[in-house]
């Protein structure tokens, strides 16, 4: 399949955006925006997130056994490009995100539109990504915040959708 086309149709598909969350071995945050998460089971609560097997934050999610899913607002551009950078420059950017531990133990994106709080259920290979499925041990709605919506690289406001 040609990576160009593969990337134009899977982008044709709108999604919201998340940062994947956890805290590595030394307690720092550490994590990856993520538009590759989905729904998947209600009875166990499931959902799954595919972090790209180069990804430095995948082996700390795996290792850490718990994570958590911020669904971003429509404003949190800051921490979307923040958490999509890697090595010294995320480090400084994911510095200026505001971010709460849990009582569960992941770190919690302030202003997020959803957090859901998982423990590593199974794992499954998917060619060049993870497929982390999540069982939801917590999670919180805040419906007074407006989703970002995700579509052929560009982020909108969900509020602006519905009329
Ligand atoms: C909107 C958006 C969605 C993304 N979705 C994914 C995804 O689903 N899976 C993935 O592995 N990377 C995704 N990325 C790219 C990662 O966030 C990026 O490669 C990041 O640098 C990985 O950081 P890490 O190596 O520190 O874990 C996305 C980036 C953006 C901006």
């Amino acid at each position: 399949m040609n990576e160009d086309l593969y990337k134009q149709v899977l982008g044709s598909f709108p999604s919201g955006v998340t940062v994947v969350t956890a805290y590595d071995d030394d307690g720092a945050v550490t994590g990856l925006t993520a538009s590759a998460f989905s729904a998947l089971s209600m009875d166990p609560a499931l959902v799954l997130v595919c972090p790209n097997y180069s990804s430095d934050s995948y082996p700390v999610l795996r290792e850490a056994s718990r994570f958590a899913i911020n669904i971003l607002a429509a404003d949190q551009t800051g921490p979307c490009f923040a958490f999509a950078k890697k090595g010294e420059a995320k480090t400084a950017a994911i510095a200026d995100v505001a971010v709460t531990r849990s009582e569960f133990g992941t770190p919690l994106i302030d202003g997020a539109v959803a957090t859901i709080e998982c423990s590593l259920w199974k794992e499954y290979e998917g060619g060049d990504h993870a497929i982390l499925i999540g069982k939801m041990e917590q999670a919180n709605v805040n419906e007074a915040r407006s989703p970002m919506v995700y579509c052929r690289g560009k982020m909108a406001d969900w509020a602006t959708l519905t009329d």
